[in-house]
């Protein structure tokens, strides 16, 4: 086995000693459940560790990750993970985080086949048709790039508020409320994109509101 397999349990027995260490009840506590404020939805690519650009603790952050971050009506996985930490855990915020340099969204940008993957990645392409005018009209294909990928997360947040469980919650507890964040990998930083689910909302309701 390669060394670095090996060094991943080493590793771990240090994290698990330190953390211990530091807090001899911490593992104790973690072990009687979890209650995050944040579901985290983001781009499966290993440039983005989730609880170290937050800087949050084990039981902070509830996570769901899958190539570019996608918000897929179909995806009974995806809706299982964010009914589940709006109905049951109760979390305040809802994350959906993409990140510059996506490979994901490079390939939508591109016309080779990647196989199974076409169909995932189609909902890029749905995104770039959507708002085909304003990407169309950027020059520079690096920033026509970047932009695809905020308005991706826009559009990946706007697919949360479709949803009957997300408008339910809203009408009865107020909340969550949803954001758009990028992660910019070439300096480390989390840019919050402002997005606001309220406006977006009401912007939707006539066509999408199923809450009655
Ligand atoms: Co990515």
């Amino acid at each position: 086995m390669s060394d670095t397999y090996r060094q991943v349990f080493e590793n771990n027995k240090n994290w698990a000693a330190h953390h211990s260490a530091s807090n001899p009840e911490f593992f104790e506590h973690l072990a009687k459940g979890q209650s995050p404020d944040f579901l985290f939805i983001s781009c499966a690519d290993s440039r983005v560790p989730v609880n170290n650009i937050m800087g949050l603790e084990p039981g902070e952050v509830f996570v769901h990750r899958n190539v570019a971050n996608l918000v897929v009506n179909t995806d009974m996985n995806i809706h299982s993970v964010i009914l589940y930490a709006i109905e049951h855990l109760k979390v305040k915020h809802v994350v959906v985080c993409g990140h510059y340099n996506c490979g994901g969204v490079a390939a939508a940008m591109g016309n080779q086949s990647l196989g199974l993957i076409d169909g995932w990645l189609r909902e890029i392409r749905d995104v770039y048709r959507l708002h085909a005018t304003e990407l169309d009209a950027i020059d520079n294909e690096s920033d026509r790039y970047n932009r695809l990928i905020e308005l991706n997360v826009l559009e990946q947040c706007n697919n949360i508020l479709k949803t009957e469980y997300f408008q339910k919650s809203h009408a009865t507890a107020g909340g969550p409320s949803v954001h758009g964040w990028i992660f910019d990998i070439s300096n480390g930083t989390l840019l919050d994109l402002d997005y606001d689910y309220k406006a977006q909302m009401e912007a939707m309701k006539a066509i999408y509101d199923i809450n009655g």
